[in-house]
């Protein structure tokens, strides 16, 4: 099968044609991967999905981490359930409502996610778009003495699950963190990507306590800029996968009392980054 890339008019990301998801194999997941590594968001539109085929799609980008927390509303344990939904009162999935700052998924472990997939199967009439921020072009157009400020540093990244906003950070004694370096380098592309995020990068290692806040929220706020941002617009039946070693993502807010339902399958890695 051949696939047609066709880039998004914005920073990163491009849509894929000609993919027959039912149909997926070693050459498929070949283009698929070299597009990814190029674009660091792929996009497909469609019909939903079974989670055999998402499992499956997801499994071209790497191995298939099991979902931290099951829900009632997947039958698969790869399958993590991002929804508002409740019932009896009670979430079915995870990160339920509204916006949700820029992060990078689980930066504050030792070794974070390699890559993403989300797929849409219940979208609000308006708001609720996943935004993606190219993190190697925030390094590239950073200022070159800030560059070379930032190499060797390493900053500490905290997160306690479920929190939306960097304010009011209540850390569990025994959440995760991780130490990481502040500028990483995508193995396969060697290219470097700025590898911090607001939501959980708490410090910059070696710094005084203002020194290191004033240069994450000058890092944040340059990486947040539009000229480096995808709002992607979901559509049911979307599936999405993003590059999570060099696009961090947030979201926007969205009417709470209209549905949204997104099932995510999880890429894990085997080093941590360098
Ligand atoms: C995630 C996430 C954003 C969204 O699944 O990690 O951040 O748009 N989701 O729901
Ligand atoms: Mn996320």
């Amino acid at each position: 099968m051949a696939l047609s890339f066709i880039p998004f008019d914005a920073p990163l990301g491009a849509r894929v044609t000609g993919l027959d998801i039912t149909r997926l194999g070693p050459d498929e997941a070949g283009q698929l991967y070299d597009a990814w590594l190029k674009y660091h968001v792929l996009v497909i539109h469609g019909p939903i999905v079974s989670e055999d085929q998402l499992v499956d799609f997801g499994a071209c980008f790497g191995k298939i981490e099991n979902a931290r927390r099951r829900s009632s509303l997947a039958s698969r344990p790869e399958i993590m359930v991002i929804s508002n939904i409740r019932e009896n009162g009670q979430t079915v999935g995870a990160l339920p409502d509204g916006e949700l700052t820029f992060h990078y998924d689980r930066i504050h472990q030792k070794v974070p996610n390699k890559a993403g997939v989300l797929h849409a199967l219940e979208v609000p009439d308006a708001g609720g778009e996943t935004l993606f921020a190219d993190m190697c072009l925030a390094y590239e157009t950073l200022p070159a003495d800030t560059r070379k400020r930032l190499d060797g540093l390493t900053a500490l990244n905290t997160y306690e699950y479920g929190q939306t906003h960097a304010e009011n950070k209540k850390l569990a004694q025994d959440a995760p963190t991780a130490v990481h370096p502040v500028v990483r380098t995508v193995p396969e592309t060697g290219r470097k990507a700025l590898f911090v995020c607001r939501l959980m990068t708490d410090r910059i290692l070696g710094l005084s306590e203002t020194e290191s806040r004033e240069l994450l929220d000058s890092l944040c706020d340059h990486a947040e800029d539009e000229r480096f941002v995808y709002a992607h617009r979901w559509q049911a039946g979307d599936i999405l996968v993003w590059d999570n070693r060099c696009a961090m993502h947030a979201r926007r807010d969205f009417d709470g009392s209209q549905r949204r339902l997104m099932k995510r399958v999880t890429v894990g890695e085997s080093r941590a980054p360098q």
